[in-house]
């Protein structure tokens, strides 16, 4: 066992502390026999739920892509799934990991509200805007119903997520569009390439030098799919402009705007994106 616990920490590449932790809860018992998740839980949830993220689709672009090519850390998103530790999928322990994370993205008093259930359906069958693209055009698609299922099967007071707070569209508006107009150390400005498509939250205002109501409406709504209210430290928006070094994604096609999550102006959008900072006053 030592030896398997030794390679499993140096596969997972963490902090010492932090993999040993994991090593240790893998090897666990589940507390109590009724508790959730039992091992036919699990079970359950590897056959029912992860074979829809392993599920091959035949590319490697938006709609097209398997849920796990791109949900991974590299996404990084609260939807981050284990690498799978062989081609034919997770193991028991990386599926317990993988249900934990999962829970966070569905909710077992509504089932049909679960993130997990949104984000890859159709926006015109109540969905929601989804990078990775649409992989089910109606609540008929088989894989939906699956899914849906799983959920309603669950005990009614499984996973429920904590009330999301109101992210505050004139705060957007005065204070978190200038910090995309005023680019910092010779770098770009986000306008610059964050104008236009799924990814243009930060439009160059279009006649004047102020954004329009419509404008800044729209970009507010493209902006909201990047954050995860109440969680800045999951939020695409505050991560991808982040340093690596300073717990930031580890890709971004554009510049690092912050070293860390201690620049004021860092912590100033974390504020906003947990409701807190409201108000066309951008000074703390
Ligand atoms: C081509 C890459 C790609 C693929 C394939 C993909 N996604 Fe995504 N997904 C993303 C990105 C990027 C985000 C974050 C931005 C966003 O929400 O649009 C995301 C966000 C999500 C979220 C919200 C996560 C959160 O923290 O709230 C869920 C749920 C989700 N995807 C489910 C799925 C499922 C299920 C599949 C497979 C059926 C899938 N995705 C396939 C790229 C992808
Ligand atoms: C030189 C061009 C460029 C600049 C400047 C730039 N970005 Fe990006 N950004 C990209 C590209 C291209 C992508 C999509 C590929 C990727 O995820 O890296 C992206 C992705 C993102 C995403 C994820 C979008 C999604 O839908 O998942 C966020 C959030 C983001 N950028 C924020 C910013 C912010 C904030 C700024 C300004 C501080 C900025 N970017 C500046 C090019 C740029």
């Amino acid at each position: 066992m030592t030896g398997r616990r030794l390679s499993f920490l140096m596969r997972a590449g963490l902090g010492l502390a932090l993999g040993a932790a994991v090593a240790v809860s893998t090897f666990q018992e589940p507390a109590g026999a009724q508790s959730f998740p039992t091992s036919t839980d699990v079970e359950t949830y590897r056959d029912t739920v992860e074979s829809v993220f392993m599920e091959d689709r035949g590319g490697t672009t938006s709609g097209l892509a398997s849920c796990v090519m791109c949900h991974t850390w590299q996404t990084s998103v609260r939807f981050s799934l284990e690498t799978p530790e062989s081609p034919a999928g997770w193991t028991i322990g990386q599926s317990r990991r993988n249900l934990d994370v999962i829970g966070q993205l569905i909710n077992t008093a509504d089932p049909e509200s679960s993130r997990l259930l949104q984000k890859p359906l159709a926006q015109n069958a109540g969905g929601l805007p989804h990078t990775g693209g649409t992989f089910w055009t109606s609540t008929d698609d088989p894989e939906y119903g699956r899914l849906l299922q799983w959920i309603q099967r669950l005990p009614d007071e499984q996973f429920i997520p904590a009330p999301e707070p109101e992210i505050d569209f004139d705060f957007f508006r005065a204070c978190v569009q200038e910090v995309f107009a005023n680019p910092r150390d010779g770098q770009l400005p986000c306008t610059r390439c964050h104008s236009g498509g799924m990814i243009g939250f930060a439009p160059a205002p279009g006649r004047a030098d102020r954004w329009s109501d419509e404008e800044a409406q729209r970009a507010y709504r493209l902006i909201s799919r990047v954050i995860t209210p109440g969680n800045p430290e999951q939020s695409r928006f505050l991560l991808k402009p982040l340093h690596p070094d300073g717990g930031g994604a580890y890709t971004h096609n554009g510049p690092r705007r912050w070293e860390s999550r201690d620049d004021p102006e860092w912590q100033m959008l974390a504020g906003w994106v947990r409701g807190e900072r409201v108000g066309s006053s951008c000074s703390s």
